[in-house]
């Protein structure tokens, strides 16, 4: 019987695997350079956790987690989501205690129920950061570029960053009101999401996606309105630090986030390919006040933010086709006759203990199909060992793009090849 794969899961391989790979590795060096280290979390944590962090109102929670009892009769859930994971690593491990701001990224796979479509999974992988224990609108400028730049970095030419405030709680108490007295005689007609969303969160009816439902929520109040001095102040400052930096944003009021946990400012990055693809936000985040005390942990204020990395893969492919990176072997170690496949195998194995990508066959196979095996592993080089070139300990170096060939002597090898590789540049004057 053959197994089919979950709907919403993908197996990733070849190019894909390698170049997800890179995209993490890309962001991880990024957040470094931010002055971020590592954390790293389970990918299960009590269902009460995202209940009460990402909140009961929004749609992850009510009907996308993936919860089961375990075998101990504790109500466990798959993480949808990093966020609230890290802040109970800061509470479990008191690490509000030492020098803040805490500055962690993490990258990890989450899972949501959805319904699965382009760029939608059910399982998929988040890289985000998340700055712990400071309130100040300098770290929201500081967390937004971040993401701003390391798109840029790993190759968006251009990157649409939706911004918005949700004000402080003044701001949103005033506001909530005002959004409920507006839908209060249109709810019935509108769908039960909004209903629901109006007993636990009248400002997720913001988000809603029914083309009816967005008709009304047209006319609804606009936050600007609402928005205490503080909190208007705040966000201004955080847009002057992204002019600043020519940072280009759009003001988006409608931008309410699909999380419970946000406060003052949330963001999102969308990018837009020329055949118009749109797989939705490619990452996103914000300010919140109150997650590590609601997980059990002193009132202190962060920002954070997460990438789709599988999102961030498919645009990527379609920007730059050509760019995107190939798995390649640095050479191919080619033995021509039985003799020296042993004398090879032993060259192979010391070339890979000094890093270098290589690959050789292990069967005894004509010259020519050791080649059309290198060049299909898209090695760069191939070593050429004959039985000459065992008894002298000097091989043939070929470049399989030039078809250029140097003779390299045993002892000079790794350093010959470190040039090369490094350099690109082939030459035999010695
Ligand atoms: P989020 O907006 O729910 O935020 O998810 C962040 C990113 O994950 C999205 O922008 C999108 O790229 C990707 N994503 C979401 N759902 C899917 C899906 N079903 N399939 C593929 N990719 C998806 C958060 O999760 C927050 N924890 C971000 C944050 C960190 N806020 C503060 N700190």
């Amino acid at each position: 019987m053959a197994y089919q794969i979950q709907r919403g899961t993908y197996d990733a391989y070849g190019e894909d695997a390698l170049n997800l790979q890179k995209i993490e590795d890309s962001f991880k060096v990024f957040a470094e350079t931010y002055g971020y280290t590592f954390i790293k979390t389970p990918t299960y944590e009590q269902t009460e956790l995202f209940t009460r962090s990402v909140g009961e109102s929004s749609d992850i929670v009510n009907k996308e987690m993936f919860s089961f009892i375990d075998k101990g009769g504790r109500n466990i859930s798959l993480r949808p989501e990093l966020t609230a994971g890290v802040m109970r690593a800061v509470v479990s491990n008191k690490l509000y205690a030492l020098d803040l701001p805490l500055k962690y990224y993490y990258c990890g796979n989450v899972f949501r129920y959805e319904r699965p479509q382009q760029g939608r999974y059910r399982e998929f992988t988040q890289f985000g950061v998340e700055c712990i224990g400071i309130n100040n609108y300098m770290s929201d400028a500081e967390t937004i570029s971040l993401g701003y730049n390391a798109l840029k970095n790993i190759g968006f030419p251009h990157v649409i960053l939706k911004i918005n405030t949700l004000g402080d709680e003044k701001t949103r108490e005033n506001y909530k009101n005002a959004l409920r007295a507006y839908f209060e005689n249109k709810i019935d007609d509108m769908c039960p999401d909004c209903k629901r969303r109006f007993e636990t969160n009248v400002l997720r009816i913001l988000d809603c996606k029914v083309k009816e439902d967005q008709e009304i929520v047209k006319d609804a109040p606009r936050i600007q309105d609402y928005l205490s001095k503080e909190a208007k102040e705040y966000f201004d400052k955080v847009l002057e630090l992204l002019d600043e930096q020519s940072i280009e944003y759009e003001i988006d009021d409608t931008l309410v986030r699909g999380l419970d946990y946000y406060s003052q400012v949330v963001f999102e990055y969308h990018f837009i390919s020329k055949d118009g693809t749109n797989l939705g936000a490619i990452g996103a985040g914000g300010h919140y006040d109150n997650l590590l005390h609601d997980v059990g942990g002193p009132k202190l204020s962060s920002v954070g933010l997460a990438f789709g990395l599988e999102r961030i893969n498919t645009l990527l492919k379609e920007i730059d086709p050509e760019n995107y990176q190939k798995f390649g072997l640095d050479l191919f170690v080619i033995h021509l006759g039985e003799e020296t496949r042993q004398y090879s195998f032993i060259l192979t194995q010391e070339l890979r203990n000094n890093f270098f990508k290589a690959e050789m066959c292990l069967e005894n196979k004509s010259f020519s199909a050791q080649l059309k095996l290198a060049l299909r592993k898209n090695a760069r080089y191939a070593l050429i060992i004959g039985t000459d070139e065992m008894a002298k300990n000097s091989y043939g170096l070929k470049n399989l793009t030039t078809q250029e060939q140097i003779e390299v002597k045993y002892e000079d090898l790794i350093d010959t090849l470190d040039e090369i590789l490094l350099t690109g540049e082939f030459d035999d004057e010695e």
